[in-house]
């Protein structure tokens, strides 16, 4: 029913659409995210859903169920990708889930509820730091804020919105209201190596850590690197060096983890001490306040560590989500769609980000997790078999097809 090669060659045709030849790169708001929706929306229209791009620039495609404008259930995940990404992460959802209706449209066979499959913008961050945009905006919890973020090139979102063809003032219209959506459920690559160790292809999520991302900036002097004298220097690549060592240090004090991804000096040169430094810190953790208390620990060791180099600190919050539970019908939903498909359920917490973190605002979430070799991911070397494409996109399928997701409506789900 499902043709795993067929939804190979379908990732990847879509990986081809890059702005990079070498590794995966498709930001938000750009000409590939364009070509990427296009292209998505005509596999939706040929699974026979009719198709619409939202205000946040989400491709959406409907699949009516057998009443007419009956409640959905919302499959999907993101299109956008890190720099230099594989070929899985968030498309493996998406083309899925399009295998799926496609399956039912075939034969014919229509559910109580409808299908709503959504490739989201943005849920890596990569261009304007925030994540999440495209769930955040159909969740109803679009932080308008976000909208003034630049990108490298000084491009705020709101701008690149407009150069895309979308509206920033319409953005409330992504949103979509609680009664209309029974649940939220994503496919995706494991990300993590436990699953090919266990000899497993696929697991129900359990929940997703939560997360925290900051920008920090640190001014100090610049000066002439053989001129002034090293005891009365304010280096701020020095003071960020003391920084990173100290996220490092702060995340195996706390057993969580946390990321120094990117650090960029400005105006540096051989012969400059330097001035300003910019840098990101990615810090998660399973529970929200050990994630707070260390985050707090964390920038007054920061701030310390500065002013005894006469170094300037600034950090602000570019993201914040909390430590999201998937819901325990949505688990027994998959565990029960496992069996029936004679694999053996299991289950795993999930320590990267997904839009399902921003969608529980919404409704009550699932998440698939399938094997990938090595674990590998945010790198072009991800891979996954032809065999586990098929065995994750059929295990979607009959997760949506459950009658029990249906039963517990988004009424009952607690925000
Ligand atoms: C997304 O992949 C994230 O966890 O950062
Ligand atoms: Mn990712
Ligand atoms: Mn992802």
């Amino acid at each position: 029913m499902i043709d795993g090669h067929g939804l190979c060659v379908q990732l990847d045709a879509l990986a081809r659409i890059s702005s990079q030849a070498d590794g995966l790169t498709r930001l938000v708001m750009s000409a590939e995210h364009r070509k990427a929706n296009d292209l998505v929306a005509t596999w939706m229209r040929a699974a026979g859903m009719r198709v619409h791009e939202d205000a946040i620039g989400n491709i959406i495609g409907r699949y009516e169920g057998l009443q007419p404008e009956a409640p959905a259930l919302i499959v999907g995940s993101h299109l956008d990708s890190v720099r230099h990404a594989g070929r899985y992460d968030g498309p493996l959802g998406v083309l899925a889930a399009i295998a799926g209706v496609a399956a039912l449209h075939q034969r014919g066979e229509k559910l109580a509820h409808a299908i709503e499959v959504i490739g989201f913008c943005d849920e890596e961050g990569t261009r304007f730091g925030a994540t999440m945009l495209g769930s955040r905006a159909v969740a109803g919890s679009f932080d308008d804020a976000a909208l003034a973020l630049r990108d490298d090139e000084g491009i705020s979102l709101a701008e690149a919105m407009q150069r895309f063809g979308l509206d920033p003032e319409a953005l409330a219209s992504a949103a979509r209201r609680p009664g209309d959506c029974l649940g939220y459920l994503e496919l995706h690559i494991e990300q993590g190596p436990v699953l090919e160790a266990l000899g497993l292809p696929c697991a129900a999520v359990t929940a997703i850590n939560g997360a925290t991302r900051l920008a920090v900036t640190l001014t100090g002097t610049a000066g002439h690197a053989g001129t002034v004298p090293m005891a009365g220097r304010h280096d701020a690549l020095c003071a960020a060096a003391a920084c990173v060592l100290a996220v490092e240090d702060a995340a195996l004090a706390a057993g969580l983890v946390a990321t120094v991804g990117r650090l960029e000096l400005r105006n540096g040169a051989i012969n400059v001490i330097p001035g300003e430094v910019h840098f990101t810190i990615d810090l998660r953790a399973p529970q929200d306040d050990l994630r707070h208390r260390t985050l707090a620990s964390l920038e007054a060791q920061m701030r310390h560590l500065c002013e005894r180099r006469g170094v300037g600190l600034k950090v602000s919050k570019l993201h914040e989500l909390a430590a999201t539970p998937c819901a325990p019908h949505m688990i027994a939903a998959i565990d029960r769609a496992c069996t029936g498909l004679g694999l053996e359920p299991h289950h795993l917490a999930s320590g990267a980000g997904h839009d399902g973190m921003a969608m529980a605002a919404l409704c009550p979430i699932g998440m698939i997790f399938l094997r990938c070799k090595g674990g590998i991911s945010h790198h072009p070397d991800e891979s996954i078999t032809p065999e586990d494409a098929c065995l994750g996109a059929s295990l979607l399928l009959e997760v949506m097809r459950a009658p029990g997701l249906t039963s517990v409506n988004a009424a009952s789900h607690k925000f």
